[in-house]
């Protein structure tokens, strides 16, 4: 018999079995790489989203594991020797406080669980920023936010953080941004996300409660100022400078007059809208009603609606339907090229090098290795071939010009994740997408006939245009003036029909 062995057995402490040592071995070190990685954090500062990660999901899992080892092997100890030795081990633990013995133990755990209450404290606060921050939304998985994250930093909101627009503040939004993380967490893993990435953001958060934290509608902007520099694709790159006072206007009567594209749009009348495509470019159905509750319903001429207005999904018009892309700004060849040449990081004396530079950019490519040495060797073997007398004089410019190319083309154009200029629409302005005409172009009618107004002064006014040597310039706004003769084509066929961001 063994009934010798087994109460001198019983007398180890329970916690002495294998699952539990295991299970201390894994939470013990899980704990130890915690403490390490949260020192590092709180004095090290930065890191890579990877630590983070390490951190603060796979460690705490680690050491929660662990103890439910431990707890595990200690039940199930003690419910093999309840099952031999019944009288000596009852199958639950008494509790007998008056036993110094029990106490101790009892002392013991409470203390325990209050230092893991602590650290999961910590842990959680910790956990809560880091999952909020730049780095973990824009830098973990990096191949499928490298195109948002990229362009994000070179935009006018790079220091503010990806959760200031896309989630804001509060609980509710935070659980729905958590859960649909985890979703997409899952899709990274498992390489299930889409490419590109689609537009418009299916649970982006109202407009109201996220921009309007920092740009609130009755904030007054008057006239904004733009100084647009093109350059025409002839042999001399001819600049054509576009100078535009745009009527952005505010706000509140108390600061200024009111007036202007905010007013109408957001403050004085509220617009929905009907659109029968995803990316909200069809516009077919509009409803204006303004302040007095007065309201007027313009209709599509050329994509009228099938069925009544209410079964579709109506959209309240704000911010995001003109500015879509504030921050993920995906450059055209032809924007990008414009604003290496206005700032000389490519050389405009160079002959085409509009031309050549916007064709190369807008070419297809698989990878981005393989696009910045085509761009290299097609850009090189063009001068060579045409004006070998450039090519010989003029190299370093040359090699400049091919360096900023490919900055331009990393920073703009990302062939693994499918994303370019034209994959995403920019609803402010009329040049390369539709934008404002969308609804401003005078097919949008009501019973009554009325139509929205595509009169070229109602939301800017050109104060000058022209070349260098020739310019037109007036306060009072000047009659547009298409760089190339097109006629009057310009009047009767919308900007985007022609122009498409590379080559017209
Ligand atoms: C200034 C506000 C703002 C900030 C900051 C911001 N986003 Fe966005 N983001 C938007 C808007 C607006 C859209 C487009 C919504 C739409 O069209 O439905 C968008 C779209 C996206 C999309 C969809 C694909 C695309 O390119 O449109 C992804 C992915 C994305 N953001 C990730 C990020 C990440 C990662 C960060 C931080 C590095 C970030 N965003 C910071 C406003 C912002
Ligand atoms: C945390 C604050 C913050 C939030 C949230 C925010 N912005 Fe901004 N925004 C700024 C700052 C700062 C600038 C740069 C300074 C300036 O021009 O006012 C800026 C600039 C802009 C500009 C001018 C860009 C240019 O080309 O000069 C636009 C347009 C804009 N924001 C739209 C938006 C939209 C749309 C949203 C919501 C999707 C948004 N912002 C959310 C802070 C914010
Ligand atoms: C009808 C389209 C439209 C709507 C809706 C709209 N904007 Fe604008 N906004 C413009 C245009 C056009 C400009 C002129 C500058 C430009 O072209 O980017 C502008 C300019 C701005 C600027 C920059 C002003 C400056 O001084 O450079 C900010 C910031 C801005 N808008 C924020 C917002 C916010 C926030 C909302 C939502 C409350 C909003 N806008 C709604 C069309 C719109
Ligand atoms: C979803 C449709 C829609 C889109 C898109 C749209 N608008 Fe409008 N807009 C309207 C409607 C409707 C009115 C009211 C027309 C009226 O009252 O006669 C209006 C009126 C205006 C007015 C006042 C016009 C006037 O003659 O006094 C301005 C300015 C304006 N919009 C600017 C813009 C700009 C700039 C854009 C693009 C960035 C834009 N809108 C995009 C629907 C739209
Ligand atoms: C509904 C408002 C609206 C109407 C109507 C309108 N525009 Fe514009 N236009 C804009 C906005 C917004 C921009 C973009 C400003 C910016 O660059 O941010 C713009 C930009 C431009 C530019 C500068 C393009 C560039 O990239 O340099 C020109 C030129 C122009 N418009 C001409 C016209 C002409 C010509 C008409 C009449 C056929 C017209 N616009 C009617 C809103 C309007
Ligand atoms: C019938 C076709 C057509 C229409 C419509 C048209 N354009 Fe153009 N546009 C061209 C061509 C062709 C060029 C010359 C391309 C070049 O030399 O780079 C050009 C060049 C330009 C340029 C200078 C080059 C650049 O893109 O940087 C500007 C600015 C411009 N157009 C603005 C406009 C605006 C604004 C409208 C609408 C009001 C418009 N265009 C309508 C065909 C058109």
């Amino acid at each position: 018999m063994t009934s010798n062995s087994q109460p001198e057995k019983a007398k180890k402490p329970l916690i002495i079995n294998r699952t539990s040592i295991a299970g201390m071995i894994i939470g013990g070190s899980a704990l130890f790489l915690f403490l390490f990685f949260l020192g590092l954090d709180f004095f090290g500062g930065g890191g890579s989203p990877y630590t983070g990660i390490v951190t603060y999901f796979v460690l705490p899992i680690f050491l929660i594991v662990g103890l439910l080892l431990v707890i595990i092997g200690v039940i199930l100890r003690r419910r093999r020797i309840h099952l031999k030795h019944p009288e000596a081990m009852p199958l639950f633990p008494t509790l007998d406080l008056n036993s110094p013995k029990n106490r101790r133990i009892l002392t013991r755990i409470v203390l325990l669980a209050l230092v893991f209450l602590l650290l999961s404290g910590v842990g959680s606060y910790r956990a809560y920023h880091f999952s909020d921050s730049v780095m973990f939304c824009g830098q973990t998985c990096h191949q499928v936010m490298e195109p948002e994250y990229t362009a994000y930093r070179n935009s006018p909101h790079a220091r503010v953080a990806c959760v200031d627009c896309h989630i804001g503040p509060g609980a509710d939004w935070f659980v729905k941004s958590k859960l649909s993380g985890m979703y997409q967490i899952y899709a990274t893993v498992f390489n299930k996300y889409p490419r590109p990435i689609p537009v418009p953001v299916k649970n982006l958060r109202p407009a109201q409660e996220t921009c309007e934290q920092c740009h609130w509608p009755k904030q007054f902007y008057g006239a904004v100022q733009k100084e647009n520099h093109h350059f025409l694709s002839d042999e001399q790159n001819t600049p054509w400078v576009i100078r535009l006072l745009i009527r952005v206007g505010g706000g509140d009567p108390t600061f200024a007059p009111v007036g202007g594209i905010h007013w109408h749009m957001s403050i004085e009348n509220k617009i929905e809208y009907i659109a029968t495509d995803k990316q909200r470019q069809n516009i077919a159905w509009i409803r204006k009603t303004d302040e007095n509750g007065t309201v007027t319903v313009y209709e599509s001429q050329d994509e009228p609606l099938d069925k009544s207005p209410e079964s579709y999904e109506i959209r309240r018009m704000d911010c995001i339907d003109c500015h879509d892309r504030p921050t993920h700004i995906y450059r055209s060849p032809n924007a990008a090229v414009n604003l290496a040449l206005q700032t000389r990081r490519i050389d405009p004396s160079l002959p085409y090098i509009k031309a050549k530079g916007v064709e190369l950019l807008a070419n297809e490519y698989d990878s981005t290795d393989v696009a910045l040495q085509t761009i290299s060797d097609e850009l090189k073997a063009y001068y060579k071939a045409e004006y070998p007398d450039v090519y010989g004089t003029k190299t370093a410019l040359i090699e400049a010009a091919i360096d900023e190319l490919e900055n331009i083309y990393r920073n703009n154009f990302f062939p693994y994740m499918k994303v370019k200029w034209s994959v995403y629409p920019d609803n402010v302005g009329h040049l390369i997408w539709e934008g404002c005409f969308r609804c401003h172009d005078e097919r949008h009618v009501t019973k009554a006939g009325q139509t929205i107004g595509k009169d070229c002064d109602a939301c800017h006014v050109i104060i000058s245009q022209g070349t260098e040597a020739e310019t037109a310039v007036s306060l009072d706004g000047l009659e547009f003036k298409h760089p190339v003769d097109i006629g009057e084509a310009w009047k009767e066929t919308n900007c985007n029909e022609c122009h498409t961001g590379a080559m017209p």
